[in-house]
């Protein structure tokens, strides 16, 4: 059985309160009662509480864009799992590619922010991805299986269930340039084996790996059609409702 499909829209620094809460309930209007699929919204932390609260009849689940692992302390600039909670939140982006290249996130600490969501029970979707220069030198599967161990070191079976990947080829986010169907099935299958791999065959088939980069209303079936893409985790055009809305409502195979 194909898992139930997760559509995220990840907000990254965009849209005042007022903006972020308009946003979420058009997109919420957009949201048919399906049973094979969620959808997820991540605003900007300033934004979350409202936006929890202006969708909080809908069935959509309110993500951070980031998390540090602790509940408080001397951490200046970070957002803890208790505040995401706090805010009506359920979730965390986490290693998102400009975390890691324009903040130097590395894999050892995204593997802590990682741990810390699963142990607030928040759900982790975790991003990797190879960038131009890795993929041009045949590395992309060298890269991913890094990034990928690295993150889960230490996750135990009984967690994966909280926890999402997210493939994001670093040279398709925000480029308009998209990895084909293909591209990406390959990464996504490599993936999965490699979750196979580390704990069983079956936690790897209830595992939810999005696509990520470039996904846009045009591109979305032919992604979703792919036997190992269960999702996708959208930037630019998750910032318009009608265009979320058609990615949100893709057409299913067959
Ligand atoms: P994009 O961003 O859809 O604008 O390429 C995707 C992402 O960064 O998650």
């Amino acid at each position: 059985m194909k898992r139930k499909a997760m559509m995220a829209g990840n907000w990254k620094m965009h849209m005042t309160i007022s903006e972020a809460c308009k946003l979420a309930e058009d997109v919420a209007q957009q949201c048919k009662k399906y049973d094979d699929r969620e959808v997820l919204l991540a605003p900007a932390y300033t934004a979350l509480s409202d936006v929890a609260a202006a969708i909080r009849e809908d069935d959509i689940i309110v993500c951070s864009q980031n998390v540090c692992w602790e509940e408080k302390g001397a951490f200046t600039g970070e957002i803890s799992p208790v505040m995401i909670k706090d805010a009506g939140g359920s979730a965390a982006i986490i290693g998102h590619s400009e975390r890691r290249q324009i903040f130097g996130e590395s894999d050892q600490l995204i593997n802590r922010r990682l741990q810390g969501a699963l142990n607030f029970d928040l759900l982790g979707v975790l991003c990797i991805g190879e960038t131009l220069e890795e993929r041009e030198a045949g590395k992309t599967f060298e890269v991913l299986e890094t990034q990928v161990r690295e993150a889960l070191a230490g996750v135990e079976a009984g967690q994966m269930g909280n926890v999402v990947l997210a493939y994001e080829p670093v040279w398709a986010i925000g480029t308009g340039k998209t990895a084909s169907k293909e591209q990406a099935q390959e990464a996504h299958a490599f993936i999965r084996q490699l979750i196979a791999n580390i704990y069983e065959k079956n936690i790897a088939e209830q595992t939810r790996i999005l696509y990520g980069g470039s996904v846009k209303p045009t591109n979305v079936d032919e992604l979703m059609a792919q036997p190992d893409i269960d999702g996708a985790l959208v930037g630019g055009a998750a910032l318009d409702a009608d265009s979320f809305g058609r990615i949100i409502n893709f057409e299913q195979a067959g």
